[in-house]
C-alpha cells in the first residue's frame, strides 16, 4: 500500500518507523515530516493542516492509506474529505473530532453518556462565568472551548487568578476565536494517566496506558508543556482501574457517538484523574499523544498498518494487540526557552552516537534537515530520545545515556522522567 502520514511530530516519526516494520507498506510519504522522518519516507511538502491539497495530492499519487497525526486536520475534516474522494483515513470525522475541537460538546456528550467527569459550566459571557467562579470558589479550572495548543488551560487555585483567566482568554482574546467559548470546571484531585483506544464506529480495542510529564522543570514545577517525557506501562493503571476506563469512559462514548450518528473511528486518547482507584475523564484527545506515541510504538509488536486498515473499515472486533512486555520511556529535548520562544536553526550532533545505546531510539520531533547533512533544531520540542529496557528503571538510564551523547548547547531536557513510577 501507499501510505501517507500527515504530521511532523515525534508522534509522526514513531508512526512512520512503526508502518515500515509492516510488510503491508509499499511507499511511505509524509506531509511534511522533518529530518527525522525524511530517512523513512519521501516527504511531501504540504502543511498538516491544508486539508485541499492533502486531499488532492492523495488523489493524484494514488495514495491508499492517510495516517493523520495531529489534530487540526482532523477537525478541519481532513477524514471526511478522504472518504469523498474514496480514500481510507486513520482518523476520526470532523463531527467525531469534536470531542477534541470543543470542550464544551465534550463535556455534554460526556453528560449525555453518563461518562464520569468533572461538574462544569459553558460560558458565553465573561460576567457569567465570572458569577459561576465566585460562586463555586478556588481551586477551579478554567478552559478555552475550541484548540490552543495544549495551553487553553488555567487551574486556578484563587478565584482571582481565575477571574482573569476568563479576562485574558474571552477579553484580551489571548488565544483567539477559541475563548469565545469558555468552560469552566470542578478541580479534581488524584494522579493523571492517559489510555488509548483503538476505534472502528462500534468496536473498541484498548491499547494501553501511558503517563506524561506536562510541566517544563524537574519535580513538575513551571508552566505547561506539549510533554516533556512519557513512559509506558503506567503503573497507577492496574488492571482493574484498565477495565474501569473501558466500563465507564470508553464503551460508553464510543456507543453514544454512533447512536448520535457521528461514529467514531481512530484512537482515541482519554485523559484521566485517577483518585483513590477511580477514573474520571479530564478530557478526549482524537488522535495519539505526542510524546506518548512514542513509548506506545517503542512496545507494540503487532503489524500497526492491519489495525488501522482494521480501526477504518469497521473490522476491529475478534482483534488483539500484542506488546513488549519491557516498559519504554521517552525523554524530550527542547530548545532552550521552551515553552516560551527559543531559538531555530541551531546545529544538533551527536546522533548517530545516541542511536547507537542499546534498547535507544532517537526520533525526530522538531528538525530539518541543513547544508551538509547537519541536522537543524526546528521547534521547541525537538527530539525524543526513546528506550526500551528490562525494567523502566533500565530504559531510563538507557535513554538519558543517550541524551547525554547528543551534542547540542541550545537543547536542554527534564532529568527525571519516569520518577513517579520509580
Ligand atoms: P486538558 O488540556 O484538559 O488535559 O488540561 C491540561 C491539564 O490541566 C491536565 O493535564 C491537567 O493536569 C490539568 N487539568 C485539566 N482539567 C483539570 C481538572 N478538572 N482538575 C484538575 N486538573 C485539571
Ligand atoms: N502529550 C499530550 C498531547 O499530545 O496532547
Amino acid at each position: 500500500m501507499k501510505i501517507l502520514v500527515v504530521g511532523s511530530g515525534g508522534r509522526e516519526h514513531a508512526l512512520c518507523q512503526a508502518i515500515r516494520r509492516s510488510p503491508l507498506c509499499s511507499l511511505l510519504l509524509a506531509a511534511p515530516g522533518n529530518a527525522g522522518i525524511a530517512q523513512l519516507a519521501e516527504l511531501v511538502p504540504i502543511p498538516a493542516e491544508d486539508v485541499e491539497a492533502l486531499t488532492a495530492y492523495a488523489v493524484a499519487h494514488g495514495v491508499e492509506l492517510v495516517v493523520i497525526g495531529p489534530e487540526v486536520p482532523l477537525v478541519l475534516g481532513l477524514a471526511d474529505r478522504l472518504a469523498a474522494a474514496g480514500i481510507k483515513a486513520f482518523g476520526p470525522s470532523a463531527e467525531a473530532a469534536r470531542l477534541e475541537g470543543s470542550k464544551g460538546f465534550m463535556k455534554d456528550a460526556l453528560a449525555r453518556f453518563g461518562v464520569p467527569t468533572a461538574a462544569y459550566g459553558r460560558f458565553t459571557e465573561a460576567e457569567a462565568a465570572k458569577a459561576f467562579i465566585r460562586a463555586q470558589g478556588a481551586p477551579i479550572v478554567v478552559k478555552t472551548d475550541g484548540l490552543a495548543a495544549g495551553k487553553g488551560v488555567v487551574v486556578a487555585t484563587s478565584v482571582d487568578e481565575a477571574l482573569a483567566a476568563v479576562d485574558a482568554m474571552m477579553g484580551e482574546r489571548i488565544f483567539g476565536a477559541a475563548g469565545e467559548e469558555l468552560v469552566v470546571e470542578e478541580f479534581l484531585a488524584g494522579e493523571e494517566a492517559s489510555f488509548f483506544a483503538l476505534v472502528d464506529g462500534e468496536t473498541a480495542l484498548p491499547l494501553t496506558a501511558v503517563q506524561d510529564h506536562k510541566r517544563v522543570g524537574d519535580g513538575d514545577t513551571g508552566p505547561n508543556t506539549g510533554g516533556m517525557g512519557a513512559y509506558s506501562p503506567a503503573p497507577v493503571v492496574t488492571p482493574e482501574i484498565e477495565a474501569k476506563i473501558m466500563e465507564r469512559c470508553i464503551l460508553p462514548t464510543v456507543r453514544g457517538m454512533a447512536a448520535e450518528g457521528r461514529p467514531y473511528r481512530g484512537v482515541l486518547f482519554a485523559g484521566l484523574m485517577i483518585d483513590k482507584g477511580e477514573p474520571r475523564l479530564l478530557e478526549y484527545n482524537v488522535r495519539f499523544g505526542d510524546p506518548e506515541c512514542q513509548v506506545l510504538m517503542a512496545r507494540l509488536t503487532s503489524d500497526i498498518v492491519e489495525l488501522m486498515l482494521a480501526a477504518a473499515n469497521g473490522t476491529l472486533a475478534g482483534r488483539t494487540v500484542a506488546w513488549r512486555s519491557e516498559p519504554a520511556l521517552v525523554v524530550v529535548m527542547a530548545a532552550k526557552g521552551y515553552p516560551g520562544d527559543y531559538r531555530k536553526g541551531t546545529a544538533i550532533g551527536g546522533l548517530a552516537a545516541a542511536g547507537a545505546v542499546e534498547g535507544v531510539t532517537v526520533l525526530h520531533a522538531g528538525t530539518k534537515a541543513g547544508e551538509a547533512g547537519k541536522i537543524l533544531a526546528n521547534g521547541g520540542r525537538v527530539l525524543g530520545v526513546t528506550a526500551i529496557g528490562a525494567t523502566l528503571a533500565e530504559a531510563r538510564t538507557r535513554a538519558y545515556r543517550a541524551v547525554d551523547r547528543v551534542d547540542w548547547d541550545d537543547g536542554f531536557c527534564r532529568r527525571d522522567i519516569g520518577w513517579r513510577a520509580l
